[in-house]
């Protein structure tokens, strides 16, 4: 009785926002539009189709009010005129429980200091060229481990699970940048219990749209557990499960904060780890705003975790699913890369990537085709105007990011298709400065690891096609290969990516 009363009170205060707000495809009572949520369709895909009949479109998921944006031009006028209004995310629960209230970059507000350090610290000790820089002997290593194991033995002609071969190769890469050498990669306690606090975060949580049921906690959830119930499918109360697993990872972060803290003599890695530098700014005597309390430390160490490892994953997945699916470009990057490193196989320097100018416009064309954030969501900060509409404050925006890069007005050519030599005669940004692409976002929010990100996909990329030709297992053709969509923290392939290589230096 008492749930039915705040889900009509709640209806009765969302029905007031209506009156001044874009058009909007028909809502069922309460529940809103949360229908199309569950849609068979990928998210994004749905959301243009409805986007292409109501233009600029308000939806309304249970009690909270969204607005969709779909088209280059709109996401220009929002982003360019409106930035700082729409500066912030919206509050998530996974925040509250995983994300130390949201002390972290993403999940801080923009006017909070929080987030200010936060980013700057970020920037400054890590993800400059300079500091960066520092940290490619790492990558050097990973990278030339995952080519040895795939020459290892090449008449087998065994079909690689590339997409957890490049996972593991990722989370290597950035687990050594921010833990140095204490080996947390090869924790798989660590590794799973943030894995599935991570896809429960993807998954859909009724009380983020129906706050007023969200304290009791209502939605169980069916998963597989990785340690309570040992890889068994079990049910769970997604609150409740969130404080088990979040009180697993902190378990773990305080356990190496402190072995950081004992450290008596200065580590003798040429390079600093991250979480070396950013426990030494926590206690550091000086006043300055750099200055960390310990719950940020770790909220920012996560939110790194989380925004770099699946991301740059998803990227180079989609990338050499494109390259398979086209043998003609991926010939055309082989190449290339013969003309710039040489025939005789070797390893991919970073410093030679800036002269690969046609892998550079792959890489534009599949984040054309495949932008990982998929959606980027913002929360109105104040009352905003667009196109005659006036959208109140604390309303939020999905801006469509996989609809920009579809859209025929901007890109008439070959629309739908892989097609790298669009961007020989068209010089499109891929930074957030032209709104016509938005893989890294825009604005006080867009990615601050765009040039890091970059850097390690097309590292991977060079190196894979470098040394290797690929099949599809099983004599598939290129054109079959599923291309399927999976929406969760990022846009990843539903599918894992298999194939075969051959390395052609024998
Ligand atoms: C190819 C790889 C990557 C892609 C496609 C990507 C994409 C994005 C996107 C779309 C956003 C949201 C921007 C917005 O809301 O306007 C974002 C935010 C963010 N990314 Fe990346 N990212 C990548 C790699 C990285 C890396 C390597 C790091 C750090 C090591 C990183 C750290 C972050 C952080 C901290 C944020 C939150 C920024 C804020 O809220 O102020 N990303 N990223």
């Amino acid at each position: 009785m008492l749930l039915f009363f705040f889900l009509a009170l709640a209806w009765i205060w969302s029905k007031n926002y209506s009156k001044r707000l874009p058009p909007s495809p028909l809502a069922l009572p309460i529940l809103g539009h949360l229908y199309f949520w569950f849609w068979p369709d990928f998210l994004p895909r749905t959301l243009l189709k409805l986007s292409k009949k109501y233009g600029l479109m308000y939806l309304r998921i249970g009690a909270v009010p969204i607005i969709v944006v779909s088209s280059p031009d709109i996401t220009e006028l929002l982003m360019k005129t409106q930035d700082p209004a729409i500066a912030c995310k919206p509050t998530a629960q996974i925040s509250k429980y995983m994300f130390y209230g949201g002390k972290g970059i993403a999940s801080a507000k923009y006017y909070e200091p929080y987030w200010r350090v936060g980013r700057k610290v970020s920037i400054i000790h890590l993800l400059a060229n300079s500091k960066f820089d520092l940290f490619k002997p790492v990558r050097r290593y990973e990278v030339g481990h995952l080519i040895a194991f795939l020459k290892k033995e090449p008449e087998d002609r065994q079909v690689v699970d590339i997409s957890s071969k490049v996972t593991l190769l990722i989370e290597n890469i950035i687990y050594k940048m921010i833990f140095g050498g204490r080996n947390i990669s090869k924790s798989l306690k660590f590794k799973k219990t943030w894995r599935e606090g991570m896809r429960l975060g993807a998954a859909f949580n009724l009380a983020g749209y129906m706050p007023y049921i969200g304290a009791f906690d209502l939605q169980v959830q069916l998963h597989i557990c990785a340690i309570i119930c040992s890889n068994q499918p079990c049910f769970f109360r997604l609150t409740c499960r969130w404080k088990d697993l979040s009180t697993v990872i902190d378990e773990y972060l305080e356990k190496i904060i402190n072995e950081v803290e004992q450290e008596t003599t200065e580590t003798k890695e040429h390079f600093r780890s991250f979480i070396n530098v950013l426990i030494s700014l926590m206690k550091s005597d000086n006043t300055n705003e750099e200055k960390l309390d310990r719950d940020q430390v770790k909220a920012i160490i996560l939110e790194l975790i989380v925004a770099s490892i699946d991301t740059t994953v998803a990227t180079i997945e989609w990338t050499l699913s494109e390259l398979l699916r086209n043998p003609l470009v991926l010939k055309r990057v082989q190449e290339e890369l013969a003309n710039v490193i040489g025939l005789d196989c070797q390893q991919v320097e970073e410093i030679d990537l800036a002269k690969l100018d046609y892998l550079e416009k792959v890489m534009k064309e599949s984040l054309r085709l495949h932008p990982v954030a998929g959606i980027i969501l913002r929360k109105a900060t104040e009352d905003i105007s667009i196109k005659n509409f006036n959208i109140p404050k604390k309303m939020l925006f999905v801006v469509n990011s996989w609809a920009l890069g579809r859209d025929p007005a901007v890109w008439p050519e070959k629309t739908e298709e892989f097609y790298p030599e669009r961007f020989i005669n068209i010089d499109i940004d891929i930074r957030g400065r032209d709104k016509k692409l938005l893989p890294f976002g825009a604005g006080r929010k867009r990615c601050p690891g765009m040039e890091p990100g970059l850097r390690i996909t097309k590292l991977v990329l060079a190196q894979l096609v470098h040394c290797f030709d690929w099949e599809l297992p099983d004599g598939m053709s290129p054109r079959d290969l599923d291309m399927k969509e999976k929406l969760g923290i990022t846009v990843s392939r539903a599918n894992p990516l298999l194939a075969v290589p051959t390395f052609f230096f024998l």
